[in-house]
């Protein structure tokens, strides 16, 4: 089976230029000006940007959480990812506390198997990490999970103490793989909500105020540091707000290896969300919360100056009938999370680029290429190159689009609600190929559950890949950046 995509303007991370795209054996096989070729099908992508899938490094399909389970199924949300023009999502396995880390790596695999639209991998939540089970870390890089996620939220669930947190990231380090980190210190903001709770605040906006900006910028700043000490790089996970951006460049500047995603919804919605009529505002209730509007300016400053290597989605959706009525009376026990799988590209190119926020080959390195690099799917994900898998994005940068839940068009999640209700955007997928099959057609789905598959990632890749393999490990060690900051 061949494709030849003919006439688009092929933009990647680096590159913007007009060629031809001969697809062969699910890889790009040859790229050319005006190429002669048979090939089994011909794309005509004139007036059309071509750029490789987005590649979405945080969602949460058919999660256990919150007393309920993630809306969207391993074959929806994919299919609805795909709609949107991310062709390869890196989803979330569970361990449960006191259990195997790889027994629940097998849950998850039975879960996906068979049925997403595009390529997945699985980072592994780690909620419990005793020196003995340390070895399960090099077991996951084996199978391909390369990368885990710790809380410093959510005590009694899912936090772990900073002494967890230290060893596997220790570990992490010796063996290039990537802990991400969920900064909130969970154990204030629980004394937060016991008191609005005593007080009798109920309501969704509560959320947000025992959730204030400091402590997230807190446990970023705590992460950060741990990981510093441990010699290792680390991810900050859905960064939201400017005091905790301050916190990474701090330490970006003193040579930490630091990276961090923000999501559509901190540089798009703020606080003022949770003021919506009735229990609309549950909708929001999404952790870390909504921000005042004026952080939204900083995260894209921060994008745009690299500081922020990421845009994911955090996926993951709670019907608002039945799911987040969970919470109707205490808002501390609405499930947490928010959908957005389906219409971050556009959102991004639209608020992004056309609003010129970030440039077109920014928006393909933060929507496709730095996650991919980072959590070594590159090159094979996250670029158009030869050899590349042929995840390709032929994308319609003049159509305009009215985001809802009642567009056909922009909405295929299984969701009630839409977070982004009423945004317009011009900039959207037309067609997507997942490794070098047609999956949407002109914006019909004509792929099939079961097209996707397992991707075994690579060790970390980001640009500490090498220093971090270089450093000593002994972290009794006196040595340049672990005094003072500034201080040698
Ligand atoms: O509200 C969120 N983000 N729910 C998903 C779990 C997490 O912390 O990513
Ligand atoms: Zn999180
Ligand atoms: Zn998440």
């Amino acid at each position: 089976m061949s494709i030849l995509i003919k006439n688009g303007r092929i933009v990647t991370a680096a590159d913007d230029y007009r060629a031809d795209i001969f697809i062969a054996d699910q890889t790009v096989s040859l790229i050319g000006r005006d190429l002669s070729i048979e090939a089994d099908t011909v794309i005509d992508a004139s007036g059309r940007l071509v750029i490789p899938g987005g590649v979405d490094p945080h969602t949460h399909l058919e999660m256990p959480f919150g007393g309920t389970t993630t809306s969207d199924t391993f074959e929806t949300g994919t299919r609805a990812a795909a709609f949107g023009g991310t062709t390869c999502l890196v989803d979330f396995a569970i361990q449960s506390r006191g259990t195997s880390t790889i027994a629940a790596l097998d849950q998850w695999h039975a879960k996906a198997e068979g049925k997403t639209a595009i390529d997945y991998a699985f980072h592994m939540i780690i909620t419990d990490m005793p020196e003995e089970r340390i070895p399960e870390m090099r077991q996951l890089a084996d199978e391909g999970v390369t990368s885990y996620k710790m809380f410093m939220a959510y005590p009694g669930v899912l936090l772990s103490d900073d002494g967890t947190i230290f060893r596997a990231m220790r570990k992490a380090g010796e063996d290039g793989t990537l802990v991400c980190m969920h900064a909130e210190n969970g154990i204030v903001i629980d004394e937060l909500v016991k008191i609005a709770l005593s007080q009798g605040h109920t309501t969704p906006k509560y959320h947000a105020r025992t959730r204030p900006t400091r402590l997230e910028a807190e446990g970023a700043h705590r992460a950060l540091a741990i990981a510093e000490v441990a010699q290792a790089p680390v991810y900050i996970v859905h960064l939201s707000c400017y005091d905790a951006l301050h916190e990474l460049r701090q330490a970006q500047a003193r040579g930490v290896m630091a990276h961090a995603e923000t999501c559509p919804q901190y540089l798009l919605l703020d606080v003022n969300r949770y003021d919506e009529p009735g229990f609309d505002g549950a909708k929001y209730v999404l952790t870390p919360p909504l921000r005042e509007d004026w952080n939204q300016d900083e995260l894209w400053n921060g994008l745009r100056t690299s500081s922020l290597d990421v845009i994911s989605t955090d996926h993951c959706p709670f019907c608002l009938r039945e799911q987040k009525e969970l919470g109707r009376d205490d808002f501390s026990q609405i499930p947490n999370g928010g959908p957005g799988v389906e219409n971050r590209m556009s959102l991004i190119y639209h608020y992004g680029v056309n609003l010129g926020r970030i440039t077109l080959n920014r928006f393909v390195e933060i929507t496709s290429t730095r996650p991919a690099m980072i959590f070594g799917l590159f090159p094979r994900k996250g670029t158009i190159a030869v050899g590349s898998d042929a995840d390709i994005v032929i994308f319609d940068p003049e159509r305009e689009e009215i985001i809802s839940r009642h567009n056909p068009h922009t909405h295929h999640m299984n969701i009630d609600y839409n977070a982004y209700e009423g945004f317009a955007v011009k900039g959207v997928t037309e067609t997507v190929l997942s490794r070098g099959r047609v999956i949407v057609d002109k914006g019909q789905y004509v792929g099939r559950a079961g097209d996707g598959r397992f991707v075994k990632r690579g060790p970390y890749g980001g640009q500490y890949a090498n220093t971090s393999a270089q450093l000593q490990r002994d972290p009794l060690a006196s040595r340049p950046g672990l005094g003072t900051p500034g201080v040698r």
